[in-house]
């Protein structure tokens, strides 16, 4: 694509940059599209995260950026409106810059997973569902999950006191969702995720007695590195359908197009 004075410009805020991978798909996704946007990493050290945020409202071609490791929760403070879903989660991965230069942050992690599960003809909507992990990637995960109206959702955490109080979170937004947290057999749920970092190196453990998966159980992570984790291989050994996680940042990308109104 060919960068003009019309082209609508996205940012991706990190620190380090090198190995962040948003400024690509997006821009695939940009030209795939047709959409005349093009989105450029910036390495903004945490120090000056609110300085290149305050001069972000006065680039008026520019339509939004995203922020990733370390800035998701720190950008908050520097923004003038959260959606529901930013509130929940904690965090923002997607912020949308409006005519007027106001800053209004998303989180777009846990419904794009989501919509993944939904492409993969899987509703949440009364499903029991465990989900393995409370961390930043678990929270959002665990929001949309019980937003979509999972039926019972096992939260299962290396620390148990997080994953307590994530499930306490859910329990005060969503009280029609029945939300527990502790350990869990693998037979006992229609759906299970991973949202623990537990399968992006070779040798990790496969996070769930996998001995004890009913075929007809779906098996999601949402490791992107490999694409396919031992555990979605031996999921699939044993006649599960599995989600891997790449799907979930695709899907992600319809969602921030329409949030940005790229
Ligand atoms: P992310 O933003 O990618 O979710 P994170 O917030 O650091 O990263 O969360 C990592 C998740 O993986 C957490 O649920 C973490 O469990 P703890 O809350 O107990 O730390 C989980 N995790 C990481 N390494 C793990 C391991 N070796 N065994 C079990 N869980 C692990």
């Amino acid at each position: 694509m060919q960068i003009t004075g019309q082209t609508k410009i996205m940012f991706v805020l990190a620190h380090p940059i090198g190995h962040v991978r948003a400024p690509a798909v997006l821009n695939a996704h940009f030209e795939s599209t047709g959409k005349n946007v093009a989105a450029s990493p910036l390495h903004v050290a945490p120090e000056d995260l609110n300085g290149v945020v305050a001069a972000i409202r006065h680039m008026r071609n520019v339509i939004g950026f995203g922020t990733t490791i370390p800035h998701k929760i720190e950008v908050m403070r520097f923004l003038d409106e959260l959606t529901p879903n930013a509130k929940n989660v904690g965090a923002v991965n997607f912020t949308r810059r409006d005519k007027d230069g106001r800053l209004i942050g998303h989180n777009t992690d846990g419904l794009g997973f989501v919509a993944g599960l939904r492409l993969n003809d899987v509703d949440p909507a009364g499903k029991r569902i465990l989900q393995l992990g409370a961390g930043g990637a678990g929270r959002a995960v665990a929001f949309a999950l019980a937003e979509a109206g999972a039926g019972k959702l096992r939260i299962s955490n290396r620390d148990g006191g997080k994953g307590q109080a994530l499930a306490e979170a859910i329990a005060a937004h969503y009280p029609k969702c029945d939300v527990t947290a502790g350990p869990a057999a693998a037979e006992d749920f229609d759906v299970i995720v991973n949202t623990t970092s537990v399968g992006m190196k070779e040798d990790d453990p496969i996070p769930v007695d996998i001995d004890r998966l009913a075929p007809a159980t779906v098996v999601a992570d949402v490791i992107m590195t490999p694409l396919v984790t031992r555990l979605l291989a031996r999921a699939s050994e044993r006649g599960c359908k599995t989600i891997g996680g790449k799907i979930m940042l695709d899907q992600q990308m319809n969602l921030v197009t329409d949030f940005l109104r790229a």
